[in-house]
């Protein structure tokens, strides 16, 4: 509790202490009090399109099948047998109307009810009544196809957790009249990263790109960005923990790389202030907090060419202290052609899914971060998170939230841990 209130009260000034970013301690608390009490986003609604349709997820370290049910109504639903506790669904993705439990044979709908259990009357004499026993319900919320869900049933509703974000958000989700859809499964793979240092990275560090990434930048695969650290603003919602950082390059066309058609009906999706803020993005970068991320990104192979725009949605489900399962999907707008879609997938497949380059060029770093995170000298250490500490609001920009100029700042770092410690000190 007292190490907690100077590291609250470091991040005021700039400050905050390597250890955390792989830590046993703050990883047990972070479930408890953290995973245990915020949204978390569990699926896109476009995952689970038809009836029977199904994902397993994760609240925490709560395994949960979300899965749509004959009436097209989502369902999150704890994936453990009320009997005895067995899993009830092995895979990850499918469609089924029931689970039928492998142990003794419990059988519930795909909505949570149970319905048939084996020897009833016989065996329990009427003690059992079936709808005394469905699975486990987490209480689920939706913004524009994205599904959220909490065991916490004090939570505030969505949309006063995401306070203002979803300005943001409609960037990648509002992709046209009809919105955007998965493009495939999401990849998903184990790394020795901690959850956070992923991210902060998406919360908006413009600062690494030019560095990290330069080979990218070498090549010429972002049309006219001039790997400058100046341009562009970063956002965050104050006390809510959301931050994006929007880069800008003067003379770029607006909404480039999208399908021309399509323009015009993204225009009328959004609102005139949306519109102004998105027409000077080239790329956008956002954490919805505590774990999920997107990045927008015009991207070519050909030097001097807009190309085509990629969006990525990602989850860092932590699985242990340093040690996360990263899930990656790419987001298409659902009414564009199929050759846009498999484009984008293709821009996206080559940069940040799995195998991507700028993928991999992050994971190497954060890895040894999170590596060194562990060494007993990091026990002492503390690091600057004193960029812009004085800066003012933008008053000119007509996004909401904290807006900051230039892109690169720390503001949205300084109030992504700031949430990230008001939770764990139960004041959230
Ligand atoms: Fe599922 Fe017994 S544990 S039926
Ligand atoms: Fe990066």
């Amino acid at each position: 509790e007292a190490r907690l209130r100077d590291i609250r009260e470091g991040i005021d000034h700039g400050r905050f202490p390597a250890y955390v970013f792989n830590d046993q301690e703050i990883f047990d608390l972070e479930q408890e009090k953290l995973f245990g009490q915020a949204w978390t986003f569990l699926a896109h609604e476009s995952e689970i399109p038809k009836p029977g349709d199904y994902v397993t997820r994760y609240i925490g370290n709560n395994n949960l099948i979300v899965a749509r049910d004959e009436h097209g109504e989502i369902h999150a639903n704890l994936n453990m047998c009320r009997h005895r506790g067995n899993m009830m669904c092995k895979s990850e993705m499918g469609n089924a109307s029931h689970f039928r439990c492998s142990y003794h044979g419990w059988v519930y709908k795909n909505s949570g009810e149970l319905i048939g259990v084996p020897y009833l009357a016989e065996g329990y004499e009427g003690k059992l009544k079936r709808k005394d026993w469905g699975l486990v319900k987490a209480r689920i919320d939706t913004y524009e196809g994205l599904v959220f869900g909490t065991f916490n049933e004090d939570a505030s509703s969505l949309e006063d957790y995401l306070g203002g974000f979803q300005f943001y958000l409609d960037l990648y989700l509002k992709q046209g009249p009809n919105g955007s859809e998965v493009h495939g499964p999401p990849d998903h793979w184990i790394t020795e990263t901690d959850w956070k240092i992923a991210a902060e990275n998406f919360a908006g560090d413009g600062y690494h790109t030019p560095v990290a990434h330069q080979f990218g930048f070498n090549l010429g695969y972002f049309p006219s960005s001039g790997a400058t650290h100046s341009q562009g603003w970063a956002a965050s919602i104050p006390g809510k923990g959301h931050g994006i950082g929007l880069g800008h390059t003067p003379g770029f066309t607006p909404f480039a790389g999208f399908p021309d058609a399509l323009t015009a009906e993204i225009k009328k999706s959004l609102t005139p202030d949306q519109v102004e803020v998105f027409s000077n993005t080239r790329t956008a970068v956002g954490t919805v907090f505590p774990n999920l991320s997107f990045l927008m990104q015009p991207f070519s192979l050909i030097p001097g060419e807009t190309g085509v725009r990629f969006v990525t949605m990602r989850l860092y489900h932590p699985i242990g202290p340093g040690k996360c399962e990263m899930y990656s999907w790419c987001l298409v707008p659902k009414d564009a052609s199929d050759e846009y879609k498999e484009a984008a997938y293709q821009a996206y497949t080559l940069t940040f899914a799995q195998a991507g380059t700028f993928e991999q060029d992050d994971l190497e770093n954060w890895a040894r971060l999170t590596r060194m995170a562990k060494s007993s000298a990091a026990k002492g250490i503390e690091f600057p998170y004193l960029m812009g500490m004085e800066t003012e609001r933008d008053e000119d920009f007509r996004g909401p939230g904290h807006v900051v100029k230039p892109y690169v700042n720390d503001s949205n770092f300084r109030n992504l841990w700031g949430r990230w410690a008001d939770y764990l000190l139960g004041e959230a």
